[in-house]
């Protein structure tokens, strides 16, 4: 969640210059234009680059520190993990909505309402809060997005227990509501949500009003792991006990991208899913649970040389943009990438911008691979650009995590089952 709000910001300060009409996608209706950033100052494509990872590092951090402070509370994984691809899940409980994405691929958004009032969410694997700006909210931030007024909603409850999030260098804060919230057909009911009343500048710009936290409820900082949306929506009998993704990307105009909840969306992908069990995140020695979407992954290759890796698991981030590895783990795919290297000031590997190697990350025993585009991220200049594979991940202290975001992910459908816990990948139609 701080990785989205800070970059977004970036985003406009830097590109505002160039702003990309996806003429074909559907707007959703909650999206208003936003302002330009009034703080002056640029940034440098490798400025943005490391902003970027830096972001993804704090938000990690921040996760951490919380998870590492819950453990009152444990939450055990005892399902019984399954592959089985066919269950027939009722028709009845699922529906597709539009997933909007802008300029670079950053941030993938979708509608919901929260007591009938329109927000624009940015869907986030990578966090548990729900949240969205309170009317009362004075700071700039909040005056430009769309806000909950409590006294226009009757289904609309106090709650009023305090909560709050940092990230990078910025935080939002407030108290807790409950209310009625729609995603594509169904409503939880009752559902816990944050009402933000200080919201710092890095969230001027960014496009969405408020965060839809997609992970497991250990994660959520609202009154003790309150139950997420997906969470309620289960627990009320709503939903299948999933959602999928097709993250599109913004220069592929006539691929709508979309969120499944509740099932699949067929028309997306070819193939079978295969399924990768959810393992609990070891945050300390007495918190170990299930948090993040936590799979193993068995492999990675470049141009369909495996780098035979051992022992590697990532989280699956789709509100994160970039790849963040290890150290030592980067390298090594770098090192097999005609004319990488490593710039030792930044930190980051610049590849050629016209680079044709296909890095895949093996999951499942299923190659899916990175389209060289997605490679990409800052140009430089003409010929060289920074890799969105980026060094620096060590979240377990050991190095074998891998932080998988959107580069990796707009390659592949991608399932989240919340029973029998796992995430699916298919190839993309
Ligand atoms: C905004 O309203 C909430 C109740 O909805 C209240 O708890 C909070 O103190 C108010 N904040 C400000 C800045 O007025
Ligand atoms: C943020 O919330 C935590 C509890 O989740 C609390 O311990 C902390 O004092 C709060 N921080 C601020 C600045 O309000
Ligand atoms: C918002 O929070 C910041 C700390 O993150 C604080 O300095 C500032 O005074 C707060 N603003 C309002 C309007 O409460
Ligand atoms: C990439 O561009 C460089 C010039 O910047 C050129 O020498 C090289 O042949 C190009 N490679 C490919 C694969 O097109
Ligand atoms: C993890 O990688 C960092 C950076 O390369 C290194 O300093 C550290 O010793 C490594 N830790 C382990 C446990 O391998």
């Amino acid at each position: 969640m701080k990785l989205t709000f800070m970059k977004l910001a970036f985003l406009f300060v830097i590109f505002s210059a160039l702003v990309i009409h996806d003429i074909n996608a559907r707007p959703l209706h909650t999206i208003r234009l936003t302002r330009r950033d009034r703080t002056s100052g640029s940034m440098d494509s490798m400025g943005y680059a490391k902003h970027l990872r830096d972001a993804a590092l704090n938000k990690y951090k921040n996760s951490k520190e919380i998870m590492e402070k819950s453990s009152s509370k444990i939450f055990n994984n005892h399902a019984t993990f399954k592959q089985s691809n066919n269950k027939a899940y009722s028709k009845k409980k699922q529906s597709t909505i539009d997933i909007k994405d802008i300029q670079f691929d950053d941030a993938y958004f979708a509608a919901i309402q929260i007591g009938n009032q329109n927000f624009n969410m940015l869907m986030d694997t990578g966090s548990s809060n729900i949240f969205v700006p309170n009317t009362n909210c004075t700071t700039a931030a909040c005056q430009n997005h769309n806000s909950f007024d409590t006294k226009k909603s009757k289904t609309f409850k106090e709650e009023g227990n305090p909560w709050n999030i940092t990230f990078g260098t910025g935080a939002a804060s407030g108290v807790t509501g409950i209310d009625n919230v729609k995603i594509g057909d169904f409503t939880a009911e009752k559902q816990i949500f944050g009402l933000a009343d200080n919201l710092s500048d890095e969230f001027v710009n960014l496009e969405s009003d408020g965060i839809c936290g997609l992970a497991f409820d250990s994660l959520n900082t609202m009154d003790n792991h309150a139950p997420t949306l997906i969470s309620t929506l289960i627990k009320q009998k709503k939903i299948n006990p999933l959602f999928s993704f097709h993250l599109s990307r913004v220069s592929n105009f006539n691929d709508q991208g979309t969120l499944t909840i509740g099932g699949v969306d067929n028309s997306k992908f070819k193939g079978k899913i295969t399924f990768n069990r959810v393992i609990n995140t070891p945050i300390s020695p007495t918190v170990n649970t299930l948090a993040f979407w936590l799979i193993n992954v068995d492999d990675a290759s470049v141009n369909k040389k495996s780098l035979a890796f051992k022992g590697r698991n990532a989280i699956i981030d789709t509100g994160t943009s970039t790849i963040i590895l290890p150290d030592n783990d980067a390298a090594e795919i770098h090192s097999q990438i005609p004319g990488a290297t490593l710039d030792t000031k930044s930190g980051m590997f610049i590849i050629p911008c016209n680079t044709t190697s296909t890095v895949a990350f093996k999951f499942g025993g299923v190659d899916f691979e990175i389209n060289p585009k997605d490679l990409i991220t800052a140009p430089i200049d003409g010929s060289n650009c920074v890799s969105s594979i980026v060094p620096g991940f060590n979240f377990d202290g050991k190095n074998v995590t891998w932080l998988v975001g959107t580069p990796f992910l707009k390659n592949v459908y991608s399932v989240f089952r919340v029973e029998n816990p796992s995430v699916g990948f298919a190839h993309n139609k």
